[in-house]
């Protein structure tokens, strides 16, 4: 039984799963459904996932801000298979574990459509709770950093219960995530349901929409055009990045969770810029520019817990991450980095 070492995991114990999991009759041991799966961290947790050959994976991804290309490795492929579907309609299929990913990320994409952010995590979340529900599979949620809103609490640790505006230009996406949160453990209560629950603070890596909004991905494009890198004011707001990790271990543990999966390394977006332009593009100039309502200001994760219950911190330290996007983004947008 799944324990968190807090009082909001119960001890029901969760339905009965499909009598295939155990069957040995079946090519894969293990059914993996990866909602968003053709995004940026979807893709990457489904190479993973593909890595292992007990498992079969099916993605359903609308394509809103994902990309097929991101899966094309995997096209043909026996153990996968991909479908065109958007989670806010039911979903009737067979799986044992659901990685609920689907959800624009960038606030470019979610203040475009708010109504469909809010839809999307509001009832797309309830639609998979309740295809775990009836087959009986572990659901993990990545939830978000965004949850602590601009928090008053500085590192955060999850038992903050966060400052969110409800009524802000990014409340569709913050509060959608807050009301998954509250739905996963309300069906784990409920109807015994394994859950776990993510809160990832700021990813960034190969494969991220170019021109996405994101931070790291606005300065890499904007460097490698040789375009000025546009600092949103003052500048001094920090975040900490983290490359691509520790969902799976998530998943194969026995915490609920919510577990802060991010890197604990913090700087400014002063400091950003300055190594984009150092390591990439050193004549670019840098410029600063108005800021977006309810920025937060501080973001810092505490990942004692991913430490102590998953064995997991991140590996890969800003400097090295930076090149690695670069090459990405220098093949998709085809500029080749001159001498
Ligand atoms: N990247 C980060 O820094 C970060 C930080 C915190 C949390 N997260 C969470 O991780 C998850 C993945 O984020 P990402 O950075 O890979 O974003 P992304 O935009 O690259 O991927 C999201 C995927 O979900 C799909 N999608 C969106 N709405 C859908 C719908 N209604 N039905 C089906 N598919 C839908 C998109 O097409 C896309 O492929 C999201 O849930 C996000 O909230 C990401």
């Amino acid at each position: 039984m799944a324990t968190n070492g807090n009082s909001y995991a119960t001890t029901k114990p969760p339905p009965n799963p499909s009598p295939l999991r155990n069957a040995k009759f079946f090519q894969a041991n293990m059914r993996i459904l990866v909602t968003g799966g053709a995004g940026f961290i979807g893709s990457h947790l489904v190479d993973r996932l593909m890595q292992n050959e007990k498992n079969e994976v099916v993605v359903v991804d609308n394509y809103f801000t994902g990309s097929k290309d991101n899966l094309k490795q995997w096209f043909g492929h026996p153990r996968f298979e991909l479908i065109r579907h958007d989670v806010t309609q039911p979903l009737l299929i067979e799986v044992d574990q659901i990685y609920h990913l689907a959800c624009p990320a960038s606030p470019i994409f979610y203040k475009y459509n708010p109504v469909k952010t809010i839809k999307t995590n509001v009832i797309g979340t309830l639609n998979m709770l309740g295809l775990a529900k009836r087959v009986g599979a572990r659901i993990l949620l990545t939830s978000t950093s965004e949850v602590y809103g601009d928090p008053l609490v500085h590192p955060q640790d999850e038992s903050y219960w966060g400052n969110v505006n409800p009524i802000g230009v990014r409340s569709c996406y913050d509060e959608g995530k807050r009301v998954a949160e509250t739905l996963m453990f309300d069906y784990h209560r409920q109807h015994g349901i394994e859950i776990r629950i993510a809160r990832i603070f700021n990813t960034y890596g190969p494969r991220m929409n170019i021109d996405d909004g994101r931070v790291v991905s606005n300065f890499i494009a904007q460097a490698i055009r040789n375009e000025p890198l546009t600092i949103q004011s003052p500048g001094t707001q920090t975040r900490s990045f983290c490359y691509v990790d520790g969902l799976i271990r998530l998943m194969e543990g026995s915490n609920t969770g919510p577990i802060n999966i991010g890197n604990p390394g913090e700087f400014t977006m002063i400091e950003l810029a300055e190594t984009v332009k150092e390591l990439i593009n050193p004549k670019v100039e840098i410029q600063h520019v108005d800021n977006t309502p309810d920025d937060p200001r501080q973001r810092k994760p505490v990942i004692t817990k991913a430490k102590e219950l998953l064995g997991w911190e991140p590996t890969i330290k800003l400097r090295e991450g930076l090149p690695l996007m670069e090459e990405d983004f220098r093949k998709r947008l085809g500029i080749t980095r001159t001498p």
